[in-house]
């Protein structure tokens, strides 16, 4: 069977049949994938049956593999590039992160070397009256920096943005009830806010994205902060505007791959603690395609 890409139709998304991701791609296999996630920015893979270790291997394809210092009490045991992302307890102990990823973000924009895709697979998902909950959003960033206004693309034009993990912690524990504690002095040192450019040239397709999200950008550093203030609210809101935006519901056995730097996300937070989700996530870093002295 051949490889077949059906796009959603929507602002972002694709179905990709024909592959089984256990085994190793073929070259041209590899290429089809990146030109489909270049062009549709998230890519499902339906009915996938995978070990962690294959999960990895897989994600592995797509380039370097980050290993989270921060969680390893949430690593497949023996496998720490594979997290678990859950929000089932085992003997009073939660085996996975719980509420990771409620609000718009974009995973390690607070990293020096930023994050080139995500890779979740799904095993448990939640259900309600026959639908499943817990859907992943995106919005097309692409298509956000294309449709700025010509003003605020001069006035960004070679800015940098401050981006801070703290950010994104701090809101989870103040709007969203989240019971993480607050980072200790040693974390925050560990995790310094780093700047990148607030425009990026993407990697696959050669166009300019809004490199900026809700969840980590703080300040525009070239701007006042009055101004910054004001261009920063502009784009949080001009990024959301429901015509970049895709819902990917989830069906268990899909793997689900969406690269980060044309593309921000949000986890919908829409089942209770006893309505079990567990998807294990590969992190794949863009050192590929970035040197770190270009962001
Ligand atoms: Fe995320």
């Amino acid at each position: 069977m051949t490889l077949k890409v059906t796009a959603s139709g929507e602002a972002l998304g694709a179905t990709i049949e024909g592959l089984n991701l256990a085994r190793p791609l073929q070259p041209a296999e590899l290429d089809s994938v990146l030109k489909a996630l270049g062009k549709h920015g998230v890519v499902r893979f339906p009915r996938q049956e995978l070990t962690g270790r294959e999960l990895r291997d897989f994600s592995r394809q797509l380039g370097d593999l980050e290993i989270n210092v921060a969680s390893h009490a949430y690593q497949e045991p023996g496998v720490p590039e594979v997290m678990i992302l859950s929000n089932i307890v085992e003997n009073g102990k939660p085996i996975g992160l719980a509420d990771a990823g409620q609000g718009w973000h974009t995973d390690m924009s607070y990293s020096r070397m930023i994050a080139f895709a995500n890779v979740l697979y799904g095993i448990k998902i939640p259900r309600r009256n026959g639908e499943t909950l817990g859907a992943t959003q995106f919005s097309n960033m692409q298509a956000a920096y294309a449709e700025l206004p010509a003003d605020v693309k001069k006035t960004l034009e070679g800015k940098s943005v401050l981006h801070d993990f703290n950010k994104f912690w701090e809101m989870m524990r103040r709007e969203k009830g989240s019971k993480r504690p607050a980072l200790t002095e040693a974390q925050r040192k560990a995790k310094p806010p780093v700047s990148h450019p607030v425009f990026l040239r993407h990697p696959l397709t050669g166009k300019r994205v809004l490199y900026a999200n809700p969840g980590y950008a703080m300040r525009i550093n070239e701007l006042p902060e009055k101004e910054s203030d004001e261009m920063l609210e502009f784009l949080f809101e001009h990024q959301l505007k429901p015509a970049y935006v895709y819902t990917s519901r989830w069906e268990e056995g899909d793997v689900l791959v969406w690269e980060d730097i044309g593309t921000i996300h949000n986890a919908v937070a829409d089942y209770g603690p006893d309505e079990h989700r567990f998807v294990k996530r590969c992190q794949v870093m863009a050192n590929r395609y970035f040197r770190e002295d270009e962001l």
